[in-house]
């Protein structure tokens, strides 16, 4: 087989011996390390990376789950990449999300479920077989509903804690497989399976940039998280925060970023809808457009921008500003 030396962000290296033929994320799991993945296929970009060393071949994948700019910087699908040889590449999270039991599964029941938006739902859910909720912000999990088998992924919107507590914002959709039962039949006290902490996705350490996060709709569950994190840590970079919606029937969020930016000095948050009503008096616009206006009025150094929301806002944030490094959600469907 071939060597692969795969590198995280917090310096953890993980060897593995790639059988030829064989994906990085294949030989991974064989290993016992699950990497973050979802589709398998090519098609949802969760289980990206950057090729350092080596030559390999990358299977069918889709362009948005790999643009051809990270391509031609040696970006890869690690379940679409097989090595020719020797290989090493840099995993783009830290050590704590290779889950080396494979995806856990827990047990859970439903608190709360609370409309805060058109079509949109604030679901509390409390861990049942122990209180331990530690993750990461930026993560995700999979709800199922026991006996439906309906099971789908939603970012988590608070920080971990040791109260087994879990918040999500979810969007209904009426044909939903998770969603279409929650909002007809769910009720507080049900039970749920959670699956996870999952995923890539969180805030990374460089250095004193600012940090400009950037949510569609529900995409600012996981933003959220990061800016709950940021003041309970009391992180001293400049933040803010941009939510776009189609109207301001669908914005929500506003009591939970009015508590971070009291506790953090540093951070604001902005809202724009794309479809103003007469009683709307803040911005007109996508996300992406009040993050060019305020690329513009900004000095000082380029902020790094966190983005989740659908492909098509991502690929305008991108296009807002070619000079920021951005990270994003590359998972949920929001
Ligand atoms: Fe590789 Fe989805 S798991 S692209």
């Amino acid at each position: 087989g071939h060597q692969v030396v795969l590198t995280t962000t917090d310096g953890a290296r993980l060897e593995l011996c790639c059988p030829p033929g064989g994906t990085v994320l294949e030989a991974a799991a064989e290993a016992g390390a699950a990497l973050p993945a979802s589709c398998k296929q090519g098609t949802c970009g969760s289980c990206h990376a950057t090729v350092t060393s080596g030559e390999y071949d990358l299977g069918p994948h889709s362009a948005l789950a790999l643009p051809p700019d990270e391509l031609a910087h040696g970006g890869v699908l690690l379940c679409r990449t097989v090595p020719c040889g020797p290989l090493t590449a840099e995993l783009p999270y830290p050590q704590s999300r290779i889950l080396y039991g494979g995806v856990p599964e827990r047990a859970a029941e439903v608190e709360s479920i609370t409309t805060v938006a058109r079509d949109t739902v604030h679901l509390v859910v409390t861990l049942t077989d122990s209180p331990d909720c530690q993750f990461d912000a930026g993560q995700f999990v999979e709800l199922e509903l026991p006996g439906t088998g309906a099971r789908r992924a939603y970012s988590l919107a608070n920080t971990g804690n040791w109260e087994g507590r879990m918040e999500f914002y979810i969007r209904l959709r009426p044909d939903g497989a998770f969603s279409g039962p929650l909002a007809e039949r769910v009720r507080p006290g049900d039970p749920l399976t959670v699956h996870g902490p999952q995923g890539a996705f969180g805030l990374h350490e460089t250095g004193l940039r600012p940090r400009w996060l950037l949510a569609g709709g529900t995409g600012l569950a996981p933003l959220l998280a990061m800016a709950r994190q940021m003041a309970e840590w009391q992180d001293p970079q400049p933040a803010r925060l941009f939510l776009g919606a189609n109207t301001p029937a669908d914005l929500f969020g506003e009591p939970e970023l009015k508590a971070v930016a009291a506790e953090l000095p540093s951070f604001r948050y902005e809202f724009t809808v794309r479809e103003a009503d007469p009683g709307w008096t803040g911005s007109v616009g996508t996300a992406a457009d009040l993050l060019a206006r305020a690329l513009s009025a900004h000095t000082g150094p380029a902020p790094d921008l966190y983005v989740c929301g659908p492909p098509p806002m991502v690929d305008a944030v991108r296009r807002a500003a070619p000079d920021c490094q951005v990270f994003h959600e590359r998972f949920l469907a929001t």
